[in-house]
């Protein structure tokens, strides 16, 4: 079977007739510019799609995320109607972009002209017949659109908020528990302490603290596309909590990058080094791509990989056990009370943040059980990346600095992750309500 047009499917088949095209491959030797191709269907929904061309070869094709925008060093935006001429040969894309019927809406036109060749052979590589239907309609993926009507309100309806549900309790928990302020943490006895640690011991506090700020900073600046989500739904309980959480992620930056960079170690410079490939991995790659590409696609299928990714693996098993490794260290040898607190605090606010997740995977799982396999694939590909990450760690010492152990550690990760699992699970059959006055809040 033909795959339709702009799917996912056909994106994957067009990598590999690209890579497979002699002709493409001779023709495109000097083009190494990302490509972005901005679809415009009816009714205002848009697809996206990136094609990371090379010298000859696709190096990544996939759905574009908005972090793809930033990459692709040429957009070019049409309705579908024009891009469906173009790939099947019938519309030469310059001669498109000439007349207008194609937007070139960033990089060079002299470029590109001066590649005409590279563009046939291109169009050539994946028009051919029994690549795509084009009879069908295209793009089965929920695209974000730019305007959604209200036809209700929940709180002048008769039910009003539902002030008994999860996201509610956690919106009040958030409120209590959630108001917070870095800056009054008192660091004098921390700065003490710092100044008698050895060389060892501070190079495993600034490598977790290097880790921490952007990981923080990373849910900071991926949560967005969830929230945006849940609201286009008129899910206005969950919308309010998640008010609460993306604040407290900023709240997290300002902890660690005001409080610990700023006033224990100065003079820490770039941490970027710690970053090991793992972590990399997770924090540049897979963490932004699951969360934006709900942007293009928010069916349930995408939330509930973009949900695994944060809530589970991310906050689940890594901040989770990171703070718990990072406060024990420090509790354990009686060193800085202030940034003791503050991971106390933080652990906390991090506690509700995975109980939503819990919540809202549930809730998805139970809406359709066919879900569970896109969730238990989405695990089975991040947690050993997450283990890794740990193993990484513990492997830039001979002596572990503060008596931490790995097993100790992992123990935690992996009792934590099955627990919750469990708990998803059970959704299968019935919705089950996530208990939030227990550790999950
Ligand atoms: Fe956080
Ligand atoms: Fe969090």
């Amino acid at each position: 079977m033909t795959p339709t047009l702009f799917s996912a499917t056909w994106i994957d088949a067009c990598a590999q007739a690209i890579n497979h095209n002699e002709a493409y491959r001779r023709a495109a030797a000097n083009w190494r510019w990302p490509l972005l191709m901005h679809i415009t269907h009816d009714h205002a929904q848009t697809t996206m799609i990136y094609l990371d061309l090379y010298q000859g070869s696709c190096r990544a094709a996939r759905l574009a995320t908005s972090a793809d925008l930033t990459h692709a060093e040429f957009i070019l935006e049409a309705r579908e109607p024009i891009w469906r001429k173009v790939l099947t040969g019938q519309l030469d894309p310059i001669a498109g972009i000439m007349r207008r019927q194609l937007t070139l809406t960033k990089g060079s036109l002299t470029t590109l002209a001066m590649h005409g060749a590279t563009a046939k052979a291109l169009i050539a590589a994946i028009s051919q017949p029994n690549l795509a239907d084009t009879s069908v309609s295209p793009a089965p993926v929920q695209s974000v659109q730019t305007a959604v009507p209200h036809h209700t309100f929940v709180t002048t309806s008769r039910h009003g908020l539902d002030n008994d549900s999860v996201p509610m309790r956690l919106w009040q928990k958030a409120k209590r528990l959630g108001v917070w302020n870095p800056a009054d943490i008192d660091f004098a006895q921390d700065i003490a302490d710092w100044q008698n640690l050895n060389a060892t011991e501070r190079d495993l506090l600034l490598r977790l603290t290097g880790m921490f700020v952007a990981g923080e900073e990373s849910v900071t600046l991926d949560l967005l596309p969830l929230i945006m989500t849940i609201a286009r739904e008129g899910r206005l309980e969950e919308e309010m909590f998640l008010t609460t959480f993306l604040w407290e992620e900023a709240k997290h930056v300002d902890f660690f990058a005001n409080g610990f960079l700023k006033h224990i170690a100065p003079d820490a410079g770039d941490l970027t080094h710690y970053h090991t490939p793992a972590y990399r991995t997770l924090f540049y790659d897979e963490l932004p791509q699951a969360m934006h590409a709900l942007l293009s696609d928010s069916s349930p299928a995408a939330q509930a990989r973009a949900s695994v990714t944060y809530n589970m693996i991310v906050e689940g098993v890594l901040a989770e056990t990171g703070y718990e490794a990072y406060f024990a260290a420090l509790e354990r040898n009686n060193l800085m009370p202030g940034v003791r607190q503050g991971i106390l605090l933080l652990k906390r606010d991090e506690s509700r943040h995975i109980a939503y997740g819990v919540y809202l995977l549930s809730r998805l799982i139970a809406a359709d059980p066919q879900l569970w396999p896109v969730i238990e694939q989405r695990m089975n590909q991040l947690m050993p990346l997450a283990m890794q990450i740990i193993t990484e760690i513990f492997s830039a010492y001979d002596d572990m600095p503060f008596g931490l152990q790995f097993e100790e550690f992992s123990t935690i990760a992996m009792t934590n992750f099955g627990r919750r699992m469990q708990r998803i699970e059970k959704a299968r059959d019935q919705l089950v309500d996530a208990d939030i006055d227990d550790e999950d809040a």
